[in-house]
């Protein structure tokens, strides 16, 4: 192989590559390595040219040591290598790993493993709590019927929840839009409206649909989830006797409701996973706060645009705006 190719090779690395001899001269420095050191192409000649944290690891360290430092508010995790000729020590390599990106998708999983143990053990420790007492004969005969409700209510809460984490980890793996076809929205609205009716009968909320064929490029269930989960939020933090409408016209789907609306605040965390604005509000209507992550991760994956607007004790309206099918 010769030179060319090689620097070829070092340069399309993700990870920055630097060479110095042992005077401390610089052989070799690839692209990344520079944008890591912060350096103009070019400029790095001599180990003094280095920022200091990374002399500072360079002094006096032994082959394979790592270290993570950080450079210009960037986690970089460094690494060294000696250059070796017939046995020889003639240099030493430096390896610049680029940690940000990495650290935080860690952040995320960790944070999300905690709280999904966390929503799961609430509603289990219930459960075998009420099945506990039945099975001791503690719980009076007129008992049984109630501790009975609450345990089918717990594991549906339960179900709901491990459902739609399913579908969080089945829209991070896949390459969804493979099964995409051409969907019309407004059907695919009327039939959610009917799913949820008695839902929204119960509270008094009347739900309106209004517009007219929209068709869009998507994956049927998907779309029919992110209906669900809006029209779901539209019906359940609504007032008594308060109303919902539903729009698809444009390339646009919008549902507003007369509901409790959300403090500016909150409003840029409750796409979050998990996240509620009122805890006690939510839980008590059963709700995980995973239903609008999905929404927004659906949208993501359907290349469209998702807008909210609310005001506290007025209302929320969400517009979701798709590509034209071409
Ligand atoms: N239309 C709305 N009006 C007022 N508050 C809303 C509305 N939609 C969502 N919220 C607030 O945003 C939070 C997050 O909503 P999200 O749908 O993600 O979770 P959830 O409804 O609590 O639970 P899940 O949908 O997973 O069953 C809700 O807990 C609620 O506080
Ligand atoms: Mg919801």
């Amino acid at each position: 192989m010769n030179e060319v190719m090689l620097s070829g090779i070092l340069n399309a690395l993700e990870d920055g590559v630097a060479v110095f001899d042992l005077e401390g001269t610089a052989l070799f420095c690839n692209g990344p390595a520079y944008a890591l050191l912060h350096k103009t192409p070019g400029s790095v000649r001599m180990l003094s040219d280095l920022p200091n944290e990374v002399r500072a690891f360079f002094g006096g360290v032994r082959s394979g040591r790592t270290e993570t430092v950080e450079l210009f508010g960037q986690a970089v995790r460094l690494a060294y290598q000696d250059l070796t000729e017939n046995g020889m020590r003639t240099g030493a390599v430096l390896i610049l790993t680029d940690l940000g990106e990495q650290q935080r998708a860690d952040r995320i999983r960790r944070e999300f493993t905690a709280n999904v143990s966390h929503e799961l053990k609430t509603p289990l420790t219930s459960i075998s709590g009420y099945a506990e007492m039945i099975e001791n004969g503690m719980a009076k005969t007129e008992d049984v019927r109630i501790f009975a409700e609450r345990i089918r209510r717990e594991s549906n809460r339960m179900l709901s929840l491990v459902s739609d984490i399913i579908t969080l980890s089945e829209l991070d793996e896949k390459q969804i839009l493979e099964q995409a076809e051409t969907v019309d929205l407004y059907e695919l609205a009327e039939q959610t409206i009917e799913t949820l009716k008695s839902a929204a009968m119960l509270r008094g909320v009347s739900v309106r649909l209004s517009g007219g064929p929209m068709p869009v490029h998507g994956v049927r269930t998907l779309l029919s989830e992110l209906i669900y989960n809006l029209l779901d939020n539209a019906i359940r933090y609504n007032r008594d006797n308060g109303s919902v409408s539903v729009r698809t016209s444009d390339h646009t789907l919008s549902v507003r409701d007369t509901g409790i609306g959300i403090p500016k605040h909150h409003l840029s965390r409750i796409f979050e996973r998990f996240y509620r604005v009122d805890k006690s509000r939510s839980k008590a209507t059963g709700g995980t706060g995973l239903g609008l992550a999905i929404v927004k991760h659906i949208c993501e994956e359907h290349h469209a645009t998702l807008s909210l607007e609310s005001a506290e004790g007025i209302g929320t309206e969400i517009t979701i705006t798709f590509p034209p099918v071409k």
